[in-house]
């Protein structure tokens, strides 16, 4: 991989015209929005620099090839078969989970889901006039898990659908095969579609495996829309270039027969063709990728253990994203805010993961060692100041 790829400076960032760089005024680092401070494997660049010479932007002729090599990847990655023809191209997640909630659900109903949780999910269910239960994780004191016997206590009788993140974001876990076992049972149990997010499959860390949970059994398979895309490894966010997988031709049919296809429009010739090149071509450069952010995790929670007293981290096993508990500092503002404030840092607020979560801030550590070494440093002196105060 060029050292490029990983070696950008902050005026160059900054250059990027990129919302993560933009949204803050210019004193702050951004460490907030999923996408990397990185480059693009060398097979995207590429592609997208055909279609540069070729001038070639007329209505493209791509029929089956995103869903023909979304099966090869998963075939290849997780060892599961999916059939090409059960996969629908879509231009983002975002809308695939909000038409999946609209198709399996009627106003009024409820959709469970886990939270913290990345906040479009709950306007996937509160924007559409559906009633949200809250799934609260729980921290063991070693990692995030499940909690679905908090449910079972008080199951709602209007239950249609579950969103299921996994890899989790924000908490980065990775649930095991047990657990997913647990969902699968459940929703079964409880008779309820599931949309599984698993857009962070693709960056695990060692001693994680991730298990798409449609593989488990044709019985969890014919309820789950597995929603995923090349986007968040690969950094093509803006290409908009996604996949809805239908775990039975039956469930797919229930979906169109309620959500126009036409509707949905569909992905960009830019994004189908990075995605195929990302997800045929791409794994020796997300392997480099992998091995940057693995470095730039451990030495976080390293850092973050001996220098930022009051803050706790779990070991993310997926996502390049870490979620911090400062409630032991008992700060008398939102956790994102004082980073702002005092640090000049701009993290996602954890409120927005949840309303109980404003003591938590989600810091995105896809960044370049020296820049997240600053971030680091701004936020560890703030710390310091407040705690001496
Ligand atoms: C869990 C999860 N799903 C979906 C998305 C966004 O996907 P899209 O840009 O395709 O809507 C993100 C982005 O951070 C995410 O973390």
């Amino acid at each position: 991989m060029s050292p490029a790829a990983t070696d950008f400076d902050i005026p160059f960032l900054r250059s990027r015209r990129t919302n993560k760089w933009h949204k803050f005024p210019d004193d702050v680092l951004p460490a907030w929005v999923a996408d990397m401070d990185f480059g693009v494997a060398p097979p995207i660049a590429e592609a997208l620099a055909r279609l540069a010479r070729n001038q070639e932007y007329g209505y493209a002729a791509r029929e089956g090839a995103l869903a023909a090599a979304f099966a090869r990847r998963m075939q290849h990655r997780f060892g599961w078969t999916a059939e090409p023809a059960d996969a629908h191209p879509i231009g983002d997640l975002v809308q695939a989970s909000f038409s999946s909630v609209m198709a399996f659900s009627e106003p009024g109903d409820a959709v469970l889901l886990q939270l913290p949780s990345y906040p479009p999910f709950m306007a996937a269910i509160n924007d559409t006039g559906r009633r949200l239960i809250a799934n609260h994780m729980r921290d063991s004191g070693t990692r995030w898990v499940l909690d679905l016997d908090a449910y079972e206590a008080a199951p709602d009788p209007r239950a249609r659908v579950l969103i299921f993140c996994h890899p989790q974001n924000p908490t980065g876990r990775v649930f095991t095969r047990g657990e997913l076992e647990q969902v699968a049972e459940f929703a079964i149990r409880h008779d309820l579609i599931v949309v599984s997010d698993e857009i962070h499959a693709d960056i695990v860390y060692p001693g994680n495996t991730h298990i798409p949970l449609a593989s488990l059994s044709p019985d969890i398979a014919a309820r789950t829309i597995t929603i995923t895309s090349a986007t968040k490894s690969f950094n093509i966010p803006s290409l908009r270039c996604a996949v809805m997988y239908f775990g039975a031709r039956a469930l797919k049919e229930r979906f169109f027969a309620r959500i126009p296809a036409r509707l949905l429009g569909s992905p960009g010739v830019t994004g189908v063709d990075a995605t195929i090149a990302a997800w045929d071509e791409g794994q020796p450069w997300l392997d480099d990728i992998l091995a940057c952010l693995k470095s730039n995790r451990d030495w976080l929670a390293q850092t973050i253990g001996s220098e930022m007293p009051g803050v706790t981290m779990r070991l993310p096993e997926a996502t390049y994203l870490a979620w911090l508990d400062c409630s032991a500092l008992a700060l008398p503002t939102p956790a994102g805010q004082f980073f702002l404030e005092r640090a000049r840092v701009g993290l996602n607020f954890g409120e927005t993961f949840g309303a109980p979560y404003a003591n938590f801030a989600r810091l995105n550590f896809a960044t370049p060692a020296p820049v997240l070494r600053e971030i680091i440093g701004r936020m560890a002196e703030a710390v310091r100041g407040f705690s001496a105060a």
